[in-house]
């Protein structure tokens, strides 16, 4: 007699706990990056070189004047986005912009590099972490100036 009940009872719990993991499952889709192709592997970096463009040296990434004096700016090496900064008139370091945490675009920012996905911040001078959730800096690409343009390394 108890027995029709029991079995729906059952039922809808087990139902809910397939929903309840299907919303999980939701939630940690929408955290990972879009078209990233990484699997969580990237606050391993190491200095493995998986962002960094490859492109022959002396390739052009930006004219030395789009990039203020104690600021920041935002480029392309090939199709890899990349963040610059000049702390100071000349000295110009380059960063991809790949974030370390889970591999988004980090944005350039006045005096720093942001990562609206999360929240992470980056010095923009050393590629530092400044506020997580990343820990590791973001991975440096070696340039320098060359007459008006910034060029690779
Ligand atoms: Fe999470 Fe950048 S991907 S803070």
């Amino acid at each position: 007699m108890n027995a029709p009940s029991t079995l729906t009872r059952r039922s809808l719990i087990t139902a809910g706990s397939v929903t309840v993991m299907g919303a999980g499952a939701l939630v940690l889709a929408a955290c990972s990056p879009a078209g990233a192709g990484n699997s969580g592997a990237s606050d391993s970096s190491g200095g493995g070189s998986a962002n960094t463009p490859k492109v022959d040296a002396g390739t052009e990434v930006v004219k030395l004047a789009d990039i203020p004096v104690g600021g920041t700016a935002a480029a392309k090496i090939g199709d890899a986005p990349v963040l610059l900064a000049q702390p100071t008139e000349g000295k110009v370091v380059c960063f991809s912009a790949i974030c370390t945490h889970q591999g988004c675009v980090v944005d350039a920012a006045a005096k720093e590099f942001d990562c609206a996905c999360h929240g992470s911040k980056f010095e923009a001078a050393t590629g530092k972490v400044l506020h997580g959730p990343a820990v590791n800096p973001l991975e440096k690409i070696a340039v320098k100036v060359s007459g008006d343009a910034v060029v690779t390394a």
